[in-house]
C-alpha cells in the first residue's frame, strides 16, 4: 500500500492529484464520466463576485502539443455558486478548493467574506495570474507588491488554507512565491498558463479574438517543471505543480522537482477521468520503484549542485 495522502493546513487530500481550475467546471458536471470522490481534490473554475461572460469567441484553439485559451474568466459568480453548486459538492467526499478571481483587492476580500459563511469549503486558491483579462489578472500576478498585498488582505479574513496561484510570465517566480509565503499563504500553485499566440497565415489574422491567450498542455510541461523547481527552492511552504501533466510519470517528475502534489488541467478536456487515472499511475510507479511513501519523492531530484542558472537568481 503506497502512502499518498497529504495535508496542507486543515485541508486533507486523499491523493496527490487535484483537478485544475477552469478545466473541470465546478466539479458537478463530470459526475457521469468519473467518480470525483477518487480525486485528491477539486479546484473550481475561478469565481468572481458578479457573473462574467468572458471574452468573445473564438477563445480556444489547439496548438502543437498544447491548447491556447482566452476564456477571460467566464463564470457564474459567487452567489450562484453558493446557491446552485455548493449543495451538491457538500454531499461528495472530496476536498474542495474554491478558486477566486477579481478585478480589485476589495473584490477578492468580498468574495472570501461571502464564502466564509458557507461550510463544505476546504480552502481557497487565489488566481492572480489570468493572462486573459484587462483588469486584475496578470497586473496583480506580475507585481510583487500586489502579490504581497492580496495575500495579506485575504489572509486576514480566513483561517482556511490559502493557495496563491502564480503566473510563469515573470522573470523570477521565486520572488513571487516568497511574497506570498511571507504574507502567510499556506501554499503556492505553480503555474497558470504562458502567454501565447496563434495566427492564420492565409487570413493574416490572429485566431483568438483577443489576439493572445494562455498556453497549456504538454507543450508547457518543461517550463512548469523549471518554475516548480525554482519556487520550491525559494520557500518553505508547499508548492503545487501544474502544467502539461498527462500521465503518472509526469506527475512524479513534478514531485521530484519539489511539488507536494499536482493539478491536472488540459488533460481533462480529452478525458474527464484523467485525474483519477493519473493518481492510479502514480501509485503503480511507486509500487514498481518500491517507494512506500510518496512524500519521500518531494524535492528528491538528484540535481548536481552548481549546474542550474537558477542558483544565481535565488
Ligand atoms: C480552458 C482553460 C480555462 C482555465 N481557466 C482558469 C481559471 O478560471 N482560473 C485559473 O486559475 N486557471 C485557469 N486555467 C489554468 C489551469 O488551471 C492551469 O493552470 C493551466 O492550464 C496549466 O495546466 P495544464 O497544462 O495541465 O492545463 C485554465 C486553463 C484552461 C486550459
Amino acid at each position: 500500500m503506497v502512502q499518498s495522502a497529504f495535508h496542507i493546513g486543515s485541508a486533507e487530500f486523499k491523493n496527490r492529484v487535484l483537478v485544475a481550475s477552469g478545466t473541470f467546471g465546478y466539479g458537478d458536471e463530470c459526475t457521469d464520466a468519473v467518480d470525483i470522490s477518487r480525486l485528491g481534490g477539486i479546484i473550481t473554475k475561478s469565481l468572481s463576485m458578479k457573473p462574467r461572460d468572458g471574452n468573445p469567441p473564438p477563445r480556444i484553439v489547439e496548438t502543437t502539443g498544447g491548447m491556447l485559451n482566452s476564456i477571460g474568466l467566464a463564470n457564474i459568480g459567487v452567489h450562484r455558486f453558493i446557491a446552485e453548486k455548493l449543495p451538491f459538492l457538500r454531499t461528495v467526499e472530496v476536498t474542495l478548493i474554491v478558486n477566486i478571481a477579481a478585478s480589485t483587492v476589495d473584490e477578492y476580500c468580498a468574495v472570501v467574506d461571502l464564502l466564509e459563511g458557507e461550510d463544505g469549503i476546504d480552502g481557497y486558491e487565489i488566481n492572480i495570474s489570468c493572462p486573459n483579462v484587462k483588469e486584475g489578472g496578470l497586473n496583480f500576478g506580475t507585481n510583487c507588491q500586489m502579490t504581497a498585498e492580496i495575500t495579506r488582505r485575504v489572509r486576514a479574513r480566513t483561517k482556511r488554507p490559502l493557495f496563491i496561484k502564480l503566473t510563469p510570465n515573470v522573470t523570477h517566480i521565486a520572488d513571487f512565491a516568497r511574497a506570498a509565503a511571507d504574507e502567510g499563504a499556506d501554499a503556492v500553485s505553480v503555474m497558470n498558463t504562458l502567454i501565447g499566440m496563434a495566427i492564420n497565415a492565409r487570413t493574416r489574422r490572429p485566431i483568438l479574438s483577443t489576439v493572445t491567450g494562455g498556453l497549456s498542455g504538454p507543450a508547457v510541461k518543461p517550463v512548469a517543471l523549471a518554475k516548480v523547481y525554482e519556487a520550491s527552492r525559494a520557500v518553505k511552504i508547499p508548492v503545487i505543480g501544474i502544467g502539461g501533466i498527462t500521465c503518472g510519470v509526469d506527475a512524479i517528475e513534478f514531485l521530484l522537482a519539489g511539488a507536494i502534489a499536482v493539478q491536472v488541467g488540459t488533460a481533462n478536456f480529452l478525458d474527464p477521468a484523467a485525474g483519477v487515472r493519473i493518481a492510479g499511475e502514480m501509485t503503480a510507479f511507486c509500487e514498481e520503484q518500491k517507494v512506500a511513501d510518496m512524500s519521500t519523492l518531494v524535492g528528491a531530484l538528484d540535481a548536481r549542485t552548481g549546474v542550474s542558472v537558477l542558483d544565481s537568481w535565488l
